[in-house]
């Protein structure tokens, strides 16, 4: 696959686009073929991004506060007891899941369009990242997250199994740095429901994905139970975190060019799988 005059040895590049001119013609020509590259400059506005600690870093250039957890997300120390303490206790107390009920619904759902490149939209330290490398090959899964100190962490981790060439990016879930239906497949666990406008968040996943590739998820749901319930409309606020129903999400899939096929309920959080439609 040719970009210009550059030979690609890798499609997951062919997929990127400039988040700063914003032109879906633009290409991201990486600058030598290190893994990530050193920089990777645009074919139409020549900006550059580099990127730092074997994370390619592709911002938007306006400034996003995505709220006070996040500010947490970004601490090393968050990065280190991540995984291991605060996603895994947190989820297996909140919707009594463990990391292997995850994995296997990404086994059972995840349906990747052709060779396409798979992402792991807001990866942190990448636990999914990593199962979709060992099931697709490293060589054609990314991961992209806000913060860099989880996305330096998932390097290590992914290098410790021999994941190397997993693509770690930095970048923003709202305005991803990629063209319109190029990704075979995306997975999004535990971020929906942190985007400030979740509707567009799922917009601009379906604006990316090749119909027929699946849009695996797992999110905040609205409790059915009425004691839990008030207790969610007191608690999400304060952790920034916005709950829906099914019926909400099926319109705001709708309007993403996706359809829900699955939707598996875990008391406030529900695992789902949506599929993008030819339009
Ligand atoms: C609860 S963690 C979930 C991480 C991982 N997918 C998992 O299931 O363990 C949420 C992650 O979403 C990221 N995030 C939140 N908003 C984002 C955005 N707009 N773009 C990219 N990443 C975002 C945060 O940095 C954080 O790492
Ligand atoms: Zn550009």
């Amino acid at each position: 696959m040719a970009v210009g005059d550059v030979e690609l040895k890798d499609n997951r590049f062919a997929t990127l686009r400039c988040v700063v001119c914003r032109d879906l013609k633009s290409r991201l020509v990486p600058s030598d073929d290190e893994h990530p590259p050193t920089s990777v400059d645009c074919s139409v506005c020549k900006h550059t991004f580099w990127s730092q600690t074997k994370v390619l870093e592709i911002m938007p250039p306006d400034a996003i506060h995505a709220g006070w957890s996040q500010d947490v997300y970004d601490n090393d120390w968050m990065a280190d007891i991540y995984e291991k303490w605060t996603r895994s206790i947190g989820t297996f107390l909140l919707a009594g899941l463990r990391y292997k009920d995850e994995y296997d619904y990404l086994r059972q759902h995840l349906h990747a369009a052709y060779d396409a490149p798979i992402l792991d939209l807001c990866c942190a330290t990448g636990p999914h990242s990593r199962v979709l490398a060992q099931e697709y090959g490293a060589g054609r899964v990314m991961g992209l997250d806000l913060s860099p100190n989880m996305l330096q962490k998932g390097a290590r981790l992914a290098e410790e199994q021999q994941l190397d060439d997993i693509l770690w990016i930095r970048g923003n879930a709202l305005k991803l740095p990629f063209g319109n239906e190029t990704l075979g497949a995306i997975n999004c666990f535990g971020a929906v429901h942190l985007f400030p406008d979740p509707a567009a968040g799922l917009r601009e996943s379906g604006r990316v994905l090749i119909p027929g590739g699946t849009y695996t998820a797992f999110v905040a749901v609205e409790h059915s139970n009425f004691v839990m319930r008030r207790l969610q409309l007191l608690g999400s606020p304060l952790f920034g975190v916005k709950t829906f129903n099914r019926k909400t999400l099926e319109g705001w899939l709708k309007d993403a060019g996706m359809k829900l096929s699955d939707y598996s309920v875990f008391g406030p959080a529900a695992m789902f799988t949506a599929i993008r439609l030819a339009q």
